[in-house]
């Protein structure tokens, strides 16, 4: 049980699971949500990108949040390491055991438990898939302010666990402003019930913020209360080829001044990304080869105002020589097959080899910086090196490829891109979090001070540190 699968990291001194802990969670659960056949635990041990693998042999499948209160109450008393899990698409190996913690998945904590349709507050199991709560708030004309690649898969615990960024935070912000309220269960087991659905509420220290992106180390969310904003009734999306990056800083700056308000989407694609997409997925791109591709994208409320403006803001950047070639629709089906090429770049990759996956925040103007230099100092090693992501809010995802995995391609890449994102005081996690993989360089990006007060927090919230170990903070 304690093999030694990254053997820079020590097993921490938690119980083996024995017959005793099995039979309570059997009688608390029922045998059938209780998995610990070999065959069945083996997709929650690996993660989406295949960079981590753990071998848990006990997946726990709790229904409500009584439940997970009493399975952390016992985990706690008997020193059971224990390893939150929700869709299990998290890109930095934070989802998923390192040694054999027992998993516990909330994919059966799935149900909706209030619409609110006049203030747009919906509160809802943590275990509920992002993409079912899109459908069942847009039956209503509402929208949930965040979206991802993984929607079809990931949890709402997961997202707000992670604090996920997405597609369309330039315009809906992050989970720290829509999230109004949350539910959480302590490592001991005690449920904190901060599951506020208002606005405004300034009732002592903010401890939902301590449970959004702590990424299952200090609870496990059970339930959230997310402010859904009103559909919108006029989308629109532009994609552009550009010839420089220089082309990309302009387009986006009369991108924010032109659309302003109803601006809802700016993203990257390079070459070599979309190349991933359509090569691997046979995906169609609308427009020829150029070096960079941007997906700009409009929410508004009048069809008529908003096609206006984005052929306004079209006709300005073309007469500027900023983009070589363009289409503009507002056709859902050439809509879907646009973002395709954006959102299914992660699923193109891992067609290609191994990801080396890197998510940094840079200031704007060193956005695109970094792919060139990787690019020289990989060589040949490399099959890939591509950046793409969310310019809009300057966090740049950027992917080394190779065949297989060596120490002596990981050796180059990092501390060198960590470091490198330092001196530009960017951030090493713009939105997938530390995880397994970073906790090494949280440092990069985090004073000392403030690493130790985060070290604080976690010996006061779960004194036995059974609570997703050997993730987010560094040993
Ligand atoms: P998991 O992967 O299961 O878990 C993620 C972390 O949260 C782990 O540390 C886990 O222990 C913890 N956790 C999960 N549930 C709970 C809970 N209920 N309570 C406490 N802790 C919990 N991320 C972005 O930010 N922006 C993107 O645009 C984006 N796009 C993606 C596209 C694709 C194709 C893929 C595969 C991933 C993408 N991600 C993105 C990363 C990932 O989808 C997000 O991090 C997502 O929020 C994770 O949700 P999940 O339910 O899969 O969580
Ligand atoms: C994205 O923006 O597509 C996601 O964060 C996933 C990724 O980095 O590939
Ligand atoms: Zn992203």
């Amino acid at each position: 049980l304690t093999k030694d699968r990254y053997p820079q990291v020590k097993r921490g001194s938690f119980s083996k699971l024995e017959q005793t802990h099995l039979q309570f969670f059997r009688d608390l659960l029922g045998s059938n949500r209780v998995i610990t056949d070999e065959d069945e635990c083996q997709s929650f041990n690996i993660d989406w990108i295949k960079n981590v693998r753990g071998f848990s042999q006990c997946i726990l499948k709790p229904k409500s949040t009584e439940e997970v209160s009493k399975i952390l109450a016992f985990c706690n008393n008997n020193r059971i390491a224990v390893c939150p899990q929700g869709g299990n698409t998290g890109l930095v190996g934070g989802s998923v055991p390192v040694f054999d913690e027992v998993v516990l998945w909330t994919g059966q904590m799935n149900k909706i438990i209030n619409l609110d349709e006049t203030s747009g507050v919906l509160v809802c199991q943590a275990g509920c898939i992002l993409e079912n709560l899109e459908t069942f708030v847009g039956d209503s004309g509402l929208m949930i302010p965040l979206d991802l690649g993984a929607k079809g898969s990931c949890h709402i615990g997961g997202n707000v666990s992670t604090n996920a960024g997405g597609l369309r935070l330039v315009r809906y912000g992050n989970l720290h402003g829509s999230i109004l309220g949350i539910e959480a269960v302590k490592a001991d087991g005690e449920i904190i019930d901060c599951l506020s659905t208002l606005k405004k509420d300034n009732t002592g220290y903010h401890l939902k913020h301590l449970f959004i992106g702590s990424e299952g180390t200090l609870g496990i969310v059970t339930k959230v209360a997310i402010h859904c904003p009103s559909k919108p009734n006029a989308i629109n999306v532009a994609f552009l080829g550009l010839k420089s990056f220089d082309d990309v800083l302009k387009t986006m700056k009369q991108a924010k001044q032109q659309l302003g308000e109803i601006l809802s989407s700016c993203e990257l694609i390079d070459e070599a990304s979309l190349g991933l997409a359509t090569g691997h997925l046979q995906l169609k791109c609308p427009l020829g080869v150029y070096p960079f591709y941007m997906l700009i994208e409009t929410h508004g409320s009048n069809n008529e105002h908003d096609e206006e403006k984005m052929n306004t803001f079209l006709e300005s950047i073309m007469a500027d020589g900023l983009v070589e070639d363009g289409t503009t629709t507002n056709e859902v089906s050439k809509m879907n097959n646009i973002w395709a090429l954006r959102e299914r770049i992660t699923e193109g990759s891992t067609h290609e080899g191994y990801i080396f996956k890197y998510d940094i925040s840079l200031p704007t103007e060193n956005f695109y910086s970094l792919v060139p230099i990787m690019k020289e100092r990989m060589g040949e090693s490399a099959k890939v090196v591509c950046g793409y992501g969310h310019i809009g809010d300057g966090n740049i995802h950027l992917q080394v490829i190779v065949n297989e995995f060596t120490q002596d391609a990981l050796n180059k890449i990092e501390p060198f891109i960590y470091e490198y994102t330092s001196k530009l005081k960017g951030s090493v996690s713009a939105e997938h979090g530390v995880g397994f993989r970073k906790p090494k360089y949280i440092h990069y990006s985090k004073s000392p001070e403030a690493i130790a007060l985060m070290k604080e927090l976690k010996t006061m919230m779960d004194p036995n540190g059974i609570l997703n170990p050997y993730k987010v903070l560094p040993s």
